[in-house]
């Protein structure tokens, strides 16, 4: 039996993931596996040279019973861009719809329940499989997609956080690939994120890797700021292009707030009313504590308990979408019959 009201944010196995092979310059036919491995060679250049890109979406189940993807299209043209930065071959929408809900349909009593708080979150991928020594990119690829249910990213779920500003590593290059979701990203910001964990932060507040001035992620989420009405998110060339944050910016002008998206110099914090994160997996997370441990200074946002009123009203209003509460004006939910 799952406890789904105390599920982590963790991988379960399910029955069945999707698989489909790149070769001889074209995508093959969509494989069924139940095996939670892959067999691969010891010089595929995903292990190597890096040929490795993502994507995390999530499916909800509703009151109705019914089982809801929300913005699965997105995920599908950010990860062609990803695979085309990277030198891998795009797949092709109707390969990745076709894959996404055949592994709904072999998962579905994994989909939680309506009420427990938890979801579906589904895992693109495609790697490099090609063996190989020298650095060139791989014409043997593989498409892979599985699923587990789970629950919040953050221990407390929708609850403020404290996440502390990081000034000493980074986690993309200004031209690199920080707006697209490649694993060496993730790589990249994980010590310093262990760092930030130890020391009791929920994640690092990464700057701008040219000039240290400008907000640009929080952890593996988009960071926003809430004043005077306005929802103010940072626009940098190292920020991964959010689809939840995409959303919050919809809604926000929906909700009759003003909307900013344009670098945010760090300086700016002391002025927002609220901040926050927001992601697949962080969904809308408050932040209550921004430590400067550099300059020994703390930024403090409300209190620990208590979410700022129209991050409340953003969270709510997405969430309800999702769960196919209130309606959906935009078009994002696709019902999966
Ligand atoms: N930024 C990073 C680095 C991420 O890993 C994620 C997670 O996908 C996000 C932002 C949020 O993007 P999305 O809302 O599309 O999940
Ligand atoms: C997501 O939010 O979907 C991500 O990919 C972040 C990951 C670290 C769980």
């Amino acid at each position: 039996m799952i406890e789904w009201e105390k599920l982590p944010f963790g991988y379960m196995p399910t029955n069945a993931n999707i698989r489909c092979k790149y070769t001889n310059g074209a995508w093959g036919n969509i494989e069924i596996h139940h095996s939670e491995t892959l067999e691969l060679h010891m010089s595929a250049t995903c292990l190597h040279y890096g040929q490795e890109c993502f994507e995390g979406l999530k499916a909800y189940r509703g009151k109705d019973e019914k089982i809801r993807l929300f913005r699965w299209e997105e995920n599908s043209k950010r990860l062609n861009e990803s695979a085309k930065r990277i030198g891998m071959p795009e797949i092709p929408k109707e390969i990745f719809k076709e894959s996404l809900l055949k592994l709904i349909s072999l998962n579905q009593e994994f989909v939680p329940p309506y009420g427990s708080g938890a979801s579906m979150y589904i895992r693109p991928l495609i790697i490099g499989t090609e063996a190989k020594l020298g650095l060139s990119a791989s014409v043997e690829n593989l498409f892979v997609l599985f699923c587990s249910p789970v629950g919040p990213y953050f221990k407390t779920g929708f609850k403020p956080v404290k996440v502390v500003i990081e000034r000493h590593t980074d986690r993309a290059a200004p031209q690199g690939t920080g707006h697209v979701k490649v694993g060496g990203n993730y790589a990249a910001a994980l010590n310093t994120t262990l760092e930030a964990t130890k020391k009791g932060y929920s994640a690092a507040l990464f700057l701008d890797p040219k000039e240290k001035k400008y907000i640009d992620e929080c952890g593996p989420a988009n960071f926003f700021g809430i004043k005077n009405n306005t929802y103010i998110t940072p626009k940098s060339s190292s920020i991964l292009p959010s689809i939840t944050n995409m959303s919050l910016i919809d809604l926000a002008s929906h909700l009759g707030m003003k909307v900013e998206r344009r670098p945010v110099e760090l300086t700016e914090i002391e002025t927002f009313e609220e901040v926050g994160q927001c992601g697949t997996a962080a969904v809308l997370t408050p932040i209550y504590c921004i430590a400067d441990l550099d300059n020994k200074k703390e930024f403090i946002f409300g209190d620990s308990d208590t979410p700022g009123k129209q991050s409340q009203k953003l969270y709510e209003t997405l969430v309800g979408i999702q769960f196919g509460d209130i309606p959906d004006p935009f078009n994002w939910i696709t019902i999966v019959e």
